[in-house]
């Protein structure tokens, strides 16, 4: 039987995914599913039981589980903890532990949020971008860093942007295997005109292709204009593969497009037949925490993408995709995606759940 590691963690993750375990345990009763399902904290919940955002307990589980969910982490809560123990540390570090290079985020406009865009509807209508963001490399984790105190007293701070071949290599290789299975096309995104981190990507993302990929087209592009093109022309994307910093920033602005960042869920890959981690992208919402008005959509995907991509399960996550769609088309919207959209009808972060229940 498989298994899935819940991770709930901080601010709103705890509601959303309690609306998606429920969705789950539905699933088990009248799906078939059968998959066995433990819990453990990371981020601040953990700092607060622990003293540190990620034990070694808690990253083992991980690893010997076939899927991870994951909520959110931070909060204004741990803001004073030191910066190395702070709650995103937690997330990170477990992303490095389970070897997860490759983060999946699609952005898809689902029909019925097409005027929930802050683009117009003719650009965002029929939107499905598929955004693999490096997880971890980069800045996130080259070394040196750190904070060093000049002679005159100034500060300053150090960060080091590296890639490798080989690093550039898998996540590329994952990219263009995706592109395979959509409308074939891989956009590359880096800034090679001014670092040299970026021409190693280019480089090596383009002889992987003249390798093994000559069937998927390969375009490459600087991050800052495909940071506009999005806004632009977000429709001429299909496969977007970059590094982790500038996947952190254009993926957020891709899944703007559609609506919300409520709404979207991903997946981060490892090597083959290594767990994978399933997570909203939106992140802990302290400002909203707790008020069961949290759009659960984005948690209750990243269940569908686990059913898809590990737990062998392809069948349920379509039930679910097409159940949230039903829902939505139904009218029913969290107060997230409520805006520009009317004749719409405000439900909780519950209410929302039991419709999807419903449908399925
Ligand atoms: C994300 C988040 C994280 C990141 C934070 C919480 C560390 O923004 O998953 O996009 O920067 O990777
Ligand atoms: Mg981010």
């Amino acid at each position: 039987m498989k298994s899935v590691f819940v991770l709930p963690g901080d601010g709103i993750g705890p509601e959303t995914v309690g609306q998606a375990l429920r969705v789950l345990e539905h699933l088990q009763k009248v799906g078939g599913l059968e998959i066995r399902l433990s819990e453990g904290l990371v981020g601040g919940a953990s700092i607060d039981q622990h003293g540190v955002p990620l034990t070694e307990e808690t990253a083992a589980q991980a690893l010997a589980s076939d899927a991870v969910l994951l909520g959110a982490v931070g909060g204004p809560k741990w803001s004073d903890v030191a910066y190395h123990l702070r709650p995103e540390q937690g997330l990170l570090d477990l992303r490095k532990a389970m070897g997860l290079f490759a983060n999946l985020r699609p952005a898809t406009c689902f029909p019925a949020l097409v005027d929930a865009s802050s683009l117009k509807p003719e650009l965002v209508e029929g939107l499905d971008i598929m955004v693999v963001r490096e997880l971890i490399g980069g800045v996130y984790f080259g070394e040196p860093r750190g904070i060093e105190t000049l002679a005159d007293g100034q500060k300053r701070g150090v960060n080091t942007q590296a890639y490798s071949t080989h690093e550039v290599r898998r996540v590329a290789r994952v990219a263009f295997e995706l592109a395979r299975q959509r409308d074939g096309r891989v956009c590359s995104v880096e800034k090679s005109n001014v670092m040299e981190s970026g021409i190693v990507w280019r480089e090596a993302v383009t002889a992987l292709h003249a390798e093994e990929f000559s069937d998927v087209g390969l375009s490459h592009m600087y991050a800052d204009n495909c940071a506009m093109q999005l806004v632009r022309e977000p429709k001429q994307f299909d496969v977007i593969v970059t590094d982790n910093l500038f996947g952190d920033i254009l993926s957020d602005a891709a899944a703007m497009l559609t609506g919300s960042l409520g709404m979207l869920p991903s997946a981060s890959l490892g090597t083959s037949g290594a767990p994978g981690l399933y997570e909203p992208i939106h992140g802990s919402a302290p400002d909203i925490a707790g008020q069961n008005i949290a759009n659960p959509c984005a948690t209750i995907l990243s269940v569908a993408m686990a059913l898809r991509w590990q737990l062998g399960r392809a069948d349920l996550a379509e039930c679910i995709e097409t159940a949230v769609n039903g829902v939505l088309g139904d009218g029913l919207r969290t107060r997230d995606i409520l805006r520009a959209t009317s004749g719409a009808q405000a439900v909780s972060t519950s209410e929302f759940t039991d419709a999807i229940i419903r449908k399925l």
